[in-house]
């Protein structure tokens, strides 16, 4: 049986971490998997999480099953943060998954069984595993415009030119916030031109919402999705708890199905059918921990403040690097560092030149030049910059 095997194709992003680990020399970069780190090169347990733990290990009397869909306790205090009351209550319908990969792929899962012919429109990039998985999932695909390698910033004209082809009832995944690998993101404008495009051409948003409070903030990072949910009949929101509760390895995402309160039996059902297909009952002690933090205002207060500090160390890493390019190259090409958000930009290099820098200076990026800024600090952002300067054409 195994002899039939085939090889897989190797994620570009994971392929990183190995290479990354195997190289000996010391003064090595790693700008690869997208994981927040301290300037000391940690990825910290957040205050709140630790004090949630605490309280968790000290109070929890058994660890029988939850239900299939995961505690509603969850539901509700992850997606009053992502929502904000933006939607009926009664329209919402939701399911705890393994990490927002888990969400994601559920949501796919969900398309498939609601509407097999449906095509999934992704933006021009987007991080590899979207489409890896719906090629998996046999789900037809399709691309839209999204990034303006000039500018370096969101080609809005060519997005919305492109999802006004969209048919009804396909389904468009967007990033909700903080775009993977781009940085690069719509105005709160052109979200309601996507909302009001998507509206008419009767198509479903999936929104990705990986980094919530990794942009501009908990509240304008939610922005977006909380438009597209006011304003669409049905929505999809895959959302991780990874890098907003830094918990990665608890794998803790939610999936949300929006629709109308008489819909709304049927998309649980359906949820927590797959689930039960898939892994049965979704991992819960990450989803523990989050909603002790959020149903608690002492300790929602000190993890939304340290989130924020978060956030401000990768803009002032971003504000430094551009900064310190512009001091080396006497030119702003570089100045949409500062003005991406999110862990991410890309920087426009070419694979030789991400090549080099790798291999002439230790620095790790992927391949497409999709650096994380988090893995800055201020001690390598002018070694960074001094790199750019010299490879990057
Ligand atoms: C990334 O894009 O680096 C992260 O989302 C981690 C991953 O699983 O790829």
């Amino acid at each position: 049986m195994f002899d039939a095997l085939k090889p897989q194709p190797q994620d570009r992003i994971l392929q990183l971490i190995q290479m990354f680990r195997d190289d000996p020399r010391p003064g090595k970069i790693d700008l690869g998997v997208g994981v927040y780190k301290d300037a000391t090169g940690l990825t910290p347990v957040m205050r709140a999480v630790r004090t949630a733990g605490k309280r968790l290990w000290e109070s929890e009397t058994s660890k029988t099953y939850t239900g299939l869909a995961g505690d509603p306790a969850f539901h509700a205090a992850l997606s009053g943060v992502i929502l904000g009351g933006s939607v009926a209550q009664d329209r919402i319908a939701a399911v705890a998954t393994p990490g927002g990969t888990g969400a994601i792929r559920q949501a796919l899962e969900l398309i498939r069984l609601a509407s097999p012919a449906a095509r999934v429109w992704l933006s021009d990039p987007t991080w590899p595993n979207h489409p890896s998985i719906i090629r998996h999932l046999g789900i037809p695909m399709a691309w839209y415009r999204y990034f303006d390698a000039q500018t370096r910033g969101v080609d809005a004209e060519g997005m919305l030119a492109d999802l006004g082809q969209v048919a009804a009832g396909d389904v468009v995944l967007l990033h909700g916030c903080c775009h993977n690998p781009t940085g690069a993101n719509p105005t709160l404008a052109q979200w309601a031109a996507v909302a009001d495009l998507l509206v008419a051409r009767g198509a479903v948003p999936l929104i990705d919402l990986a980094y919530q409070g990794f942009g501009d903030g908990l509240e304008a990072d939610a922005a977006p999705t909380r438009v597209l949910a006011a304003r669409c009949p049905e929505v999809l929101i895959a959302a991780s708890c990874s890098k907003t509760f830094g918990i990665y390895r608890e794998r803790t995402g939610l999936l949300i199905g929006i629709g109308t309160s008489a819909q709304r039996g049927l998309i649980q059902e359906n949820l927590a059918f797959l689930n039960r297909q898939n892994y049965s009952f979704p991992p819960d002690h990450g989803a523990r921990l989050v909603t002790l933090i959020l149903e608690d205002p002492a300790l929602t207060a000190i993890w939304a403040q340290e989130l924020e500090e978060i956030r401000l160390n990768m803009l002032g890493l971003r504000q430094s690097l551009a900064e310190e390019l512009r001091r080396l190259t006497g030119s702003d090409r570089w100045g949409f560092i500062a003005g991406h958000r999110g862990m991410f930009s890309v920087l426009g290099a070419t694979g030789a030149e991400v090549a080099r820098l790798r291999d002439e200076r230790g620095i790790y990026m992927v391949s497409d030049s999709r650096i994380n800024i988090a893995g800055l600090n201020a001690a390598t952002v002018p070694v960074l910059a001094r790199a750019i300067a010299d490879i990057v054409a």
